[in-house]
């Protein structure tokens, strides 16, 4: 069926579970046929909204798209849009930020409201009728379950080849009838190869060609390399000291350029055997995955790079053993990352003295991202660390401050913190402890000098002394930047 055609069977106030995860997998043509439907719909006066619920961020054909024509209601959950951005905090459009593990479980309750339309990219349908994702599965398998028809893209930009990578396990009951998901290892399948369907419930199918999004990652610049070198040095520490396996524990590593680079330093390190356990493959692990370091890859999506997209779609069959993708409640289920031990490492906008972690609002109001991943990670992880240049904005902005302005993470769940400062080991640290070590080993040289200002003063005059907090400066870096343009003092 044509798009429009297809885009045409979705109304005004629909609710719609759509597939993608981190720019992979999500549905590319109907979206944009859809926004072409509200954009004419509005011109007329017409009211047309929709409710987006997604796996995680998608791309400018999706989020993007239908965000220009004003055609978001509501959102849910990680996104990453810079147009859907801007209408979230100028209060166009409403954004419900959550864990991403916790999407399914929520659906299943109804908490979202009826989803009338999943809308799913498929890499093709086999002569069975099964259907074999893309470069993602994410929420897909509870849209199709949930949803009362189904719109199916296929694509044929992505490989064939992608046929036998997923491991769709759709064994989850809900309390009170819950039982271990059977997964023992990072590279154990539990689950089959496809989604399913009943043919009764497919509206349309839409043909398509579209590339993924798949933005470039920039080079490591020397504080990426810097931040990168601190954790490979520490974790030979712990292998030393005998807290971690020379193979290591599964990693996870979150998105962006600071993490990636990390998984470029442990193409030099000396550990072998690795595994990953993590929810999206960065072009990093990729090629860990090629030099023979790392064993397999377990994630619910590919977040890659044009050139790396390129070259695995040409070598999806060498890498259809090694890459395991799985839906995201499975990738990312907080009791299977703490059995497993992974040791994750995550960006920050910024973290306070005591290591409170704030990563999706700026100056605690406007959101960048979302939470993603990070915090079904960062709670159960065996060993959880962040990874942030300790500047931003050239230099207008700390990534240390004395009070996140908003917490996601907190000082109970983060036990490292590293720039290209240092590294901040924060275990077994009271919050009065974190906080000179924090500032020593990971504050911009340029912020140091007022942190330390700041935190004696607090010491000899807060309310309490488990946290010393002068109340009256605690978010001045913030109205600094938000007056003035510059957290440093005038
Ligand atoms: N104040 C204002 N802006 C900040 C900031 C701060 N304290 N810290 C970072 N930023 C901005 C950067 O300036 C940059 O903006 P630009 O795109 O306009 O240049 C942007 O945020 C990205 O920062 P960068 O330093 O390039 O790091 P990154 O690509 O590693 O991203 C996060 C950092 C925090 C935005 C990103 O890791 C994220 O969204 N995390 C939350 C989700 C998550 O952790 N998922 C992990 C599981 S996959």
């Amino acid at each position: 069926m044509p798009a429009e055609d297809a885009a045409a069977l979705i109304g005004p106030g629909a609710v719609l579970g759509m597939s993608g995860f981190t720019g992979s997998g999500y549905p590319k043509m109907v979206p944009q046929a859809l926004a072409g439907r509200i954009a004419e719909a509005h011109a007329r006066g017409e009211a047309f909204k929709v409710d987006v619920l997604t796996g995680a961020s998608t791309g400018p054909e999706l989020d993007g798209a239908l965000a220009r024509v004003d055609g978001i209601r509501f959102r849910l959950p990680y996104q990453g849009d810079p147009i859907l951005r801007e209408k979230i905090n100028t209060g166009a459009a409403d954004y419900l930020d959550m864990h991403l593990s916790h999407v399914a479980p929520g659906a299943d309750q109804g908490i979202y409201g009826a989803v009338d339309t999943a809308v799913i990219e498929l890499s093709s349908i086999r002569a069975d009728g099964t259907l074999v994702p893309s470069s993602s599965v994410g929420n897909s398998l509870t849209w199709i379950k949930r949803a009362r028809q189904v719109i199916l893209e296929v694509n044929e930009w992505h490989s064939a080849a992608l046929d036998g990578m997923h491991d769709v396990y759709d064994g989850i009951r809900r309390p009170p009838h819950g039982e271990p998901i059977p997964l023992l290892r990072p590279d154990d399948r539990i689950g089959v190869p496809h989604l399913l369907c009943d043919p009764d419930r497919i509206a349309a199918i839409v043909l398509s060609e579209a590339p993924d999004r798949n933005a470039p990652f920039s080079e490591p610049d020397d504080t990426a390399r810097a931040i990168a070198g601190h954790v490979l040095e520490f974790l030979r520490h712990e292998v030393k000291r005998g807290r971690l396996p020379s193979s290591l524990l599964p990693l996870q590593s979150g998105v962006g350029n600071v993490a990636n680079a990390v998984l470029a330093g442990l193409l030099d390190g000396p550990f072998d055997n690795m595994t990953s356990f993590t929810e999206v493959i960065q072009d990093g692990m990729l090629d860990l995955l090629d030099s023979g370091k790392l064993r397999v890859a377990s994630a619910t999506a590919f977040s890659l790079s044009p050139r790396a997209a390129a070259d695995i779609n040409d070598r999806m069959e060498h890498f259809r053993s090694k890459i395991i993708l799985r839906p995201q409640e499975v990738s990312n289920h907080p009791e299977l990352i703490r059995r497993l031990g992974c040791i994750t490492m995550n960006g920050l906008i910024e973290a306070d003295i005591f290591g409170n972690v704030n990563s999706t609002q700026i100056m605690g109001s406007r959101i960048q991202n979302g939470i993603g991943g990070s915090g079904d990670f960062t709670r159960n992880a065996f060993l959880s660390m962040f990874v942030t240049p300790s500047v931003a904005k050239k230099g207008a902005i700390s990534s240390i401050v004395p009070h996140a302005a908003h917490v996601d993470h907190i000082t109970q769940d983060v036990q490292v913190i590293v720039t290209e400062r240092g590294l901040a080991d924060l275990r077994g640290l009271s919050p009065k402890q974190r906080a000179p070590v924090i500032i020593e080993n990971c504050a911009h040289p340029d912020y140091k000098p007022v942190l330390q200002d700041y935190f004696r003063r607090a010491c000899q005059s807060s309310y309490g002394m488990q946290s010393p907090t002068l109340l009256d400066e605690a978010l001045g870096f913030h109205d600094r930047f938000v007056k003035h343009g510059s957290m440093l003092p005038r």
